[in-house]
């Protein structure tokens, strides 16, 4: 048995990947680690825990409680690192910043002096397109410099180049994947797609920003959890590998897309105010993920139909969140934005 540890594994792409790689490796065990912040569920992993009892463990604790860590690895001995454990929401990180700097930076310094000292033979990771900040022209390599413009996105570069750092400076074998925008089962109803879909189901307005003329990378979350697992097998330490689709949609179209799907008026679309610092584009270079033998499989029209089907099937999942939290967050982030 191969045991793999997999920080932030209760999340949204956490929690797909770790049903993938269950189906995918008969010979893993997959030991996932989340402090369930808010965005953590273990319903996101109710029937894996049902269907792979054996092959899998959920322990609950902080990537950036350095003691915890140790003592995960010391019970559990795993051979490779998989990090999805990160704040992920700019806006969130618009209104807190500094628990965005403790996970995605300083959580991911703890895990590295880990993987460090238990000598792991991979330490992944997950990261984001919006390292390299918006790209109004062309696509984004590897190679190119990162223009962070949030403090999201400032974290998730902080996190990068310290696993670089730890690579050059000890070895450390590290990989990175740069993904973009994932759509799919599971995803906390806060992010563009998710909130869109639950609104529109419950007939409430879709707060649009700004123009909705921005463009987004929109893949389908088992084609990212496939380019993660291809580079965790297969991917160079030291190096960063881009993860899309490579085809661009507009805000505006994603949400034309969810109430063509549900048979929703367009008139449910409300633009607000713009979120400060909103980058344009984001557009990604895929060819080095791909000379892996990767290739992302489904393109835009597929993925959000299938999104839209698991949200219209799973209301059990998503309609408790909407409550308590999220609702005072809710009308923290969208109330007297409307522009119309
Ligand atoms: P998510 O917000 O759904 O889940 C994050 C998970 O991490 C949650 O389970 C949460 O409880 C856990 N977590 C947060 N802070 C923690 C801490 N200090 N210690 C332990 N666990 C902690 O996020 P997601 O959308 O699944 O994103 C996963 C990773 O993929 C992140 O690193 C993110 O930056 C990256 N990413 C996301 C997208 C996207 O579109 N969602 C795109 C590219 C990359
Ligand atoms: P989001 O899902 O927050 O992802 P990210 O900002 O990390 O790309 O947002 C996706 C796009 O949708 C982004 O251009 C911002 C826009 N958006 C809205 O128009 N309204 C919203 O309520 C949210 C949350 C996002």
């Amino acid at each position: 048995m191969k045991t793999v540890l997999i920080t932030g594994g209760a999340g949204f792409i956490g929690s797909n990947y770790v049903r993938y790689a269950l189906q995918e490796h008969a010979d893993w065990r997959a030991v996932v680690y989340d402090k369930l912040t808010y965005a953590g569920n273990l319903d996101n992993l109710k029937d894996v825990a049902q269907h792979f009892g054996q092959r899998y463990a959920f322990v609950r604790g902080d990537i950036a409680d350095s003691k915890a860590v140790t003592a995960v690895l010391r019970e559990y001995r795993p051979g490779t690192i998989i990090n999805f454990a990160a704040d992920t929401h700019v806006d969130r990180s618009l209104m807190e910043p500094g628990s965005f700097i403790m996970t995605d930076v300083y959580g991911t310094y703890v895990l590295l002096e880990a993987a460090r000292e238990f000598k792991v033979e991979r330490y992944h990771q997950v990261s984001t397109d919006e390292v390299y900040g918006q790209v109004l022209e062309g696509r984004s390599t590897e190679e190119d410099k990162l223009h962070t413009r949030s403090p999201y996105s400032a974290s998730k570069a902080g996190g990068d180049l310290m696993c670089l750092a730890y690579h050059t400076s000890f070895n450390v074998p590290v990989t990175i994947t740069r993904g973009s925008n994932n759509i799919g089962p599971y995803q906390y109803p806060e992010k563009a797609v998710p909130l869109f879909v639950t609104n529109a189901i419950d007939g409430i307005p879709l707060p649009l920003y700004g123009d909705g003329l921005q463009q987004r990378d929109y893949q389908y979350v088992l084609d990212h959890c496939e380019g993660i697992d291809a580079v965790v097998q297969k991917g160079q330490p030291g190096e960063v590998y881009n993860v899309g689709s490579g085809a661009e949609t507009s805000n505006i179209d994603m949400a034309h897309a969810i109430l063509d799907l549900l048979g929703k008026p367009y008139s449910l679309i409300q633009p607000i105010t713009d979120r400060p610092g909103h980058d344009r584009r984001y557009a990604l270079d895929t060819s080095k993920v791909r000379s892996l033998g990767w290739s992302s499989r489904h393109a835009f029209a597929q993925a959000i139909e299938k999104t839209v089907r698991w949200y219209v099937d799973n209301e059990w999942w998503w309609r408790k969140l909407k409550t308590g939290e999220y609702l005072e967050y809710y009308k923290r982030q969208y109330a007297g934005r409307e522009l119309v």
